[in-house]
């Protein structure tokens, strides 16, 4: 989407809906007024009832004559400002771009939020309302044989004189942004009939020839001289070949010399093997490769973006199916760096295809990434700890848990840290192998996290369990119905910022 930033104080074009943003209690009777006279009734009705206070989430909207000059205006609350101040700017324009929308307008203005307390410079604030308007507008709509008819086409923000190119460039970033977050959205909301590992293959070297990235895709031949049992072992029920996608980005003007992997899940449907699920949302498994879809879109903005990092991109690509040959609980196998796996469980198949994908990474990638960062729709259990507000962060380096963080506080995409430790790594004996698939009872995110270190040598590495977060049920804020796109901004911010540690 191209976001136009035009020099221009309110009131002076015509604009078919504008959006104002409000702080709690702080009224912006004044640019209602420059909006069009028409406004001011009904702005001040709406704050003497206590309709429209600013708070965050709130939207409203007034709606004048078809040919006045602004026949549409949204009120959007940002509530109180502060450190989270990108993110309730991001939501509330992803809200109000909505409220426009269903009004029937097909362009809609940006006014920078203004007053004492905002906290943000016009550059954040444009890149967020960027951001937040391109993602709140997606739909997916692929297969319905109507679509809807609303749509808006252009997006203007409004800049003070003197800061259009400044404001112009970081509305742009903010746009690639959303659309990145889109593109792995589109990924996951694929049904599992179409997005098989093959296809993800086949998307993620389309987004890499039209972006810049390479992609390399590793066939199943490859992985077995490779030694990935573990990976094959998940796949060996489908009739889908499994792939592990393998994704280079190099920088023009390196910042750093060192190279970053990301590896994402890509299990494209989870049936939970022979160890199967029960039916009752079952259907929701199709999400099962969102990790690696943020993976394909964090790929696509850092290469659009033009990051000063080189990134690999790694996603282990598989169904589990249940099937005559298809793994067995109780079957032994053997991952890319020797360790030998009791499988108790075959629906704990996320962490057999991250291990290959991650011993891989630690292994055979040159040069050696400094540091690497796994997402991954992992376990249920991650669910029930933290729901759909954060993601869990499990690490066995302080430096990048912290760096991590840091992104994540600004990007939208929150993550809280948990513990690893070798009460929840025993949990993992086997009697028969190195190690069992499946932890005791209990603390089921963690047991995972433990599992998947044992394949990362002594690389500094963090895990995001983004079970909670991948999907949602309800559109609210930048998130809308289906895939969120989970993951694209806090890894997109956090490799944009990459130092080591
Ligand atoms: N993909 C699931 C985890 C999941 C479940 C994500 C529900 C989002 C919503 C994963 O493969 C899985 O089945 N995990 C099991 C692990 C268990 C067998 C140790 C789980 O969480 O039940
Ligand atoms: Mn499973
Ligand atoms: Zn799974």
């Amino acid at each position: 989407m191209e976001v136009s930033v035009r020099e221009s104080s309110l009131g002076r074009h015509k604009d078919e809906a504008v959006v104002l943003f409000q702080l709690a209690g702080t009224p912006i009777r004044k640019s209602v007024g420059s909006a069009g006279a028409q406004f001011r009734a009904g702005y001040d009705t709406l704050v003497r009832r206590g309709a429209f206070t600013g708070a965050a989430g709130q939207v409203r909207t007034l709606t004048g004559k078809r040919d006045d000059r602004v026949p549409t205006l949204v009120l959007a609350g940002l509530g109180r400002q502060g450190d989270q101040s990108r993110n309730t700017v991001r939501d509330a324009a992803a809200a109000a771009v909505r409220a426009a929308r269903d009004h029937g307008a097909s362009s809609v203005t940006f006014v920078l939020p203004e007053g004492r307390g905002a906290a943000l410079s016009a550059t954040r604030a444009a890149e967020a309302i960027a951001d937040g308007a391109v993602a709140g507008l997606y739909r997916f709509e692929i297969y319905k044989s109507e679509k809807s008819k609303s749509a808006v086409e252009t997006l203007t923000i409004l800049a003070g004189s003197g800061e259009g190119k400044r404001v112009q460039r970081a509305a742009n970033e903010g746009a690639i942004l959303g659309e990145c977050v889109c593109v792995a959205r589109t990924l996951g909301n694929e049904p599992g009939n179409t997005a098989t590992p093959t296809f993800l293959a086949e998307q993620a070297q389309a987004l890499g020839d039209e972006h810049g990235f390479a992609t390399h895709v590793l066939e199943e031949d490859e992985m077995r001289d490779l030694g990935m049992g573990s990976l094959l072992g998940v796949s060996a029920g489908s009739v889908e070949p499994a792939k592990l996608i393998a994704m280079t980005y190099e920088p023009k003007r390196a910042r750093s010399k060192d190279t970053v992997a990301i590896v994402g899940k890509g299990l494209t449907f989870d049936t939970g093997g022979i160890s199967i699920k029960p039916a009752n949302k079952m259907e929701d498994m199709k999400f099962d490769m969102c990790g690696g879809a943020a993976v394909i879109g964090t790929m696509t903005a850092v290469a659009r973006l033009g990051i000063g990092t080189r990134v690999v991109g790694l996603v282990p690509a598989s169904e589990n199916m249940p099937d005559a040959a298809a793994y067995k609980p109780g079957d032994i196998l053997r991952a890319m760096n020797g360790k030998t796996i009791e499988v108790r469980n075959t629906d704990a198949e996320g962490r057999l295809i991250l291990a290959d994908a991650l011993a891989y990474a630690t292994t055979k990638m040159r040069p050696r990434p400094r540091a690497i960062v796994d997402l991954a729709t992992l376990t249920g259990a991650c669910v029930v700890a933290l729901g759909d507000q954060n993601a869990a962060l499990i690490s066995n380096n302080e430096p990048l848990a912290d760096q991590l963080l840091d992104a994540s506080s600004s990007s939208g995409d929150a993550l809280w840290r948990m513990p690893i430790n070798d009460g929840y790594r025993k949990q993992l004996d086997s009697p028969y192998a190195d190690l069992s698939n499946l932890g005791t009872p209990g603390a089921g995110t963690l047991t995972a996290a433990a599992f998947l270190e044992n394949f990362v040598g002594k690389v500094p590495w963090a895990h995001l369990d983004i079970a909670g977060m991948a999907w949602t049920s309800k559109t609210a804020g930048t998130f809308t119905k289906g895939a969120t796109g989970f993951g694209v901004r806090v890894m997109t911010r956090f490799l944009q910022h990459w130092k080591r540690g």
